[in-house]
């Protein structure tokens, strides 16, 4: 069976940029799964869909033409990388999120980056839904101070705007709604492994994961 390393956490604790380098060191596969919500909010931006119709919304994210290249994410052909990044996508992922259906919709689409190479998942329930079975479970977080600082200096955002403030707020509003949602809500399950990073450095952090995944 495929070893799958299952990275969950909140929002700008790391994830993405730890996973991507522990698949780098292994030869392993990435996914980063959020992309995949934020995709789908912003296709159905695109088609002037309310994000809170969860029918439509699932049709969306069903009939997604996405392709991963190598730096770039191909939404129908065109480049979306940096508009998914977008504060308000980001919002929009996690009102989509809150559907059943649009997860249903998704869950096979994730399950299949899982080849013969090996992957290194992240997002709020690769441990919990996804990949249940994984080899190895991680729950990645950082105080919301910290990881709204780190959001701010990878936007540009000068620490004392008022930008910064809204940036703030929307973590913890996106960590409220993540943590209660009724479906696949963002937890630390009994089984995975606390990284907390607030005083971590990427490399640190790095380095954790794979020493846990040479004990498993
Ligand atoms: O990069 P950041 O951590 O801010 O967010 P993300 O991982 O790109 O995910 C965007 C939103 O998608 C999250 O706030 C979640 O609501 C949702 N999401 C989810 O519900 N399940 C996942 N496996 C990944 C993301
Ligand atoms: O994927 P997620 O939203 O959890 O976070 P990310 O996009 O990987 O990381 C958010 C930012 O925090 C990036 O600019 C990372 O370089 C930075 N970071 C950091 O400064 N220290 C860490 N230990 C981890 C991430």
């Amino acid at each position: 069976m495929t070893a799958v390393i299952a990275i969950d956490g909140p929002s700008a604790s790391g994830k993405g940029t730890v996973a991507a380098r522990v698949a780098a060191a292994l030869g392993m596969d990435y996914l980063d799964s959020g992309a995949l919500y934020r995709l789908t909010a912003l296709a159905a931006q695109q088609q002037n869909l309310a994000w809170d119709d969860e029918a439509a919304v699932a049709g969306v994210a069903a009939a997604l033409d996405v392709v991963f290249a190598d730096s770039q994410i191909l939404l129908k052909g065109v480049d979306v990388s940096a508009a998914i990044r977008q504060e308000i996508i980001g919002m929009g992922a996690s009102q989509v999120a809150k559907h059943p259906q649009v997860r249903t919709a998704l869950l096979a689409r994730q399950q299949a980056f899982a080849g013969e190479r090996g992957l290194v998942a992240d997002g709020r329930d690769m441990g919990s839904v996804v990949f249940p079975d994984a080899a190895l479970k991680i729950f990645l977080t950082a105080t919301a101070e910290e990881r709204a600082r780190r959001r701010a200096l990878q936007l540009n955002i000068d620490l004392a705007s008022e930008q910064y403030q809204a940036i703030v707020n929307d973590i913890k509003q996106r960590d409220f709604n993540d943590i209660n949602r009724s479906v696949a809500p963002l937890q630390q399950l009994p089984d995975a492994y606390l990284l907390d990073t607030t005083e971590l450095s990427i490399e640190n952090a790095v380095k954790k994961v794979l020493e846990w995944y040479q004990q498993v």
